[in-house]
């Protein structure tokens, strides 16, 4: 490959930056889930005409109508950053126009706990004959470290028309387009810390695309953060979410602990939180859920065994965290026992399907097990979530349920609280039910011989 004297260069990537600062530049998010439809209105805040592409054509209908699909983003959101520019499409052509495009689509697990990287590669795929010269490509989907390079760039390489290669010399060229990685570090649910103030970390293929990919999202995020090559940030997303899920089983393991030895796990971690330095809080609960905390290790430990690798701790960490569902309903049979009444036949009400509270969000949600653990030893059950009015099926379950109403809760065995949504008054919950077994100390404060906390 040629390098290009700097007079002609016709996609030279201050131009590109210039435009980042008048706000005329074009930017692509591809996926507008969870993480792309917020982050396009972060762009659009900051009076950027953002495109968001989907293949969901459904979504994509949503927005132009001015309406959503995500419960904390409201309609008038959606309709301020229509008014803005912001153009949902289906039709990837129109990633030619982009100046940059930022790739935010699932990386799920397929049924053997293994890298699914399909949506991944299906995104390249679509990009690939659209590029052109000086564009950058960002991923920020959760992935194993190498993916960027080994993954992404070489669909981009093999399927553009034109012959462009990733730009890695770090030198200005018109046959290039550039490439980095961006993880989201995004914590649904999350009020304290608002998204433009968590540092971005960059991983760019050259030092051009960590420079141009640092001012895209310099325009919307306080602080970028970057580091030397994209496998780096990669990890970096994964070391972040390994601490949690490491950190999450500990406690669950001390929590079971700490039930037969009579001693309160909350009070516990109340107290050691009071230690200025050195430790960090976490707390158990009925599972992991969510698409990252349960699934992202995995994408390690996999890439893991390709160096000869055994990741133990997460190895041990997903064998704890995954055996807690059956903890809770161990613990529901007990608890109906002691009233002199079996699993098999009780009427059980589960409060929350989500995976955590005021969030509209169940995949991998521990309550979806244990619906099914329970229903499989003949429990009458039924849920009540707010933010789900229905239950259907999706990769590892088929329930097919219909929210329950929260009414003649006394009518009921057993109330299973499984995620401790603020809409709950989980005091009247109590003085009405017969029986209410506790898996978020959501009842905290509350005294009654009826609420058993597992
Ligand atoms: N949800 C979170 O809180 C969170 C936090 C940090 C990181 N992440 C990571 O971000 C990534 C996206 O997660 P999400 O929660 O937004 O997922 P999501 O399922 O909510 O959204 C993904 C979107 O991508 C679209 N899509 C799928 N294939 C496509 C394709 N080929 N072209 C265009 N669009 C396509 C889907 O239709 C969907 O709208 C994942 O890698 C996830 O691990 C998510």
């Amino acid at each position: 490959m040629s390098v290009a004297p700097r007079s002609a260069v016709t996609c030279d990537p201050e131009a590109i930056k210039s435009r980042i600062q008048a706000r005329t530049a074009k930017i692509g998010v591809i996926g507008l889930g969870y993480v792309g439809l917020p982050l396009s209105l972060l762009f659009s805040e900051q009076k950027f005409a953002i495109t968001g592409f989907d293949i969901d054509k459904r979504k994509v209908d949503t927005i132009n109508a001015g309406g959503t699909y995500i419960v904390r983003i409201e309609a008038k959101e959606i309709q301020a950053a229509r008014a803005n520019g912001f153009t949902p499409t289906t039709d990837f052509s129109r990633i030619s126009e982009m100046d940059a495009v930022i790739i935010c689509v699932p990386t799920p697990l397929d049924e053997f706990r293994q890298p699914d990287m399909s949506y991944i590669t299906g995104t390249a795929e679509n990009i690939a004959p659209h590029l052109r010269p000086g564009q950058l490509v960002v991923l920020e989907s959760t992935t194993y470290p190498g993916t960027t390079e080994e993954v992404l760039v070489p669909i981009l390489e093999k399927g553009n028309k034109l012959g462009l290669k990733a730009s890695r010399s770090g030198m200005v060229d018109n046959d290039v387009f550039y490439v980095a990685f961006s993880p989201e570090r995004e914590d649904p649910g999350n009020t304290d810390v608002a998204r433009h103030d968590i540092p971005k970390v960059i991983g760019g293929l050259d030092a051009i695309a960590g420079d141009l990919a640092s001012a895209v999202y310099g325009s919307i995020f306080r602080q970028t953060v970057k580091v030397s090559t994209p496998a780096a940030a990669e990890m970096t997303k994964l070391l972040e979410n390994i601490y949690r899920c490491v950190n999450i089983a500990m406690v669950n393991e001390l929590k079971l602990l700490c039930l037969r030895m009579g001693v309160d796990i909350w009070e516990v971690i109340e107290a050691a939180k009071t230690k200025p330095f050195g430790f960090h809080a976490f707390y158990p609960g009925p599972g992991l859920g969510g698409h990252c905390i349960p699934v992202d290790p995995y994408y390690l430990a996999w890439k893991a065994k390709e160096y000869d690798f055994q990741t133990r701790f997460i190895e041990l960490a997903g064998d704890v965290n995954s055996a807690m569902p059956y903890h809770v309903v161990s613990s529901v049979t007990s608890a109906l026992n002691k009233q002199k009444k079996s699993l098999n036949g009780a009427k059980v009400l589960v409060l929350g399907v989500a995976y955590k509270k005021d969030i509209d969000d169940l995949r991998e949600s521990p309550s979806l097990t244990i619906i099914e653990l329970l229903k499989d030893q003949g429990a009458e059950v039924s849920y009540n979530d707010p933010y789900f009015p229905q239950v259907g099926h999706g990769r590892h379950y088929n329930l097919n349920m219909k929210n329950t109403p929260l009414e003649k809760l006394g009518d009921y065995d057993c109330l299973l609280i499984v995620t401790d949504h603020s809409d709950y008054d989980f005091k009247k919950i109590v003085n009405e039910a017969k029986l209410v077994v506790d898996t978020r100390n959501a009842t905290k404060g509350i005294e009654s011989p009826k609420i058993v906390r597992c």
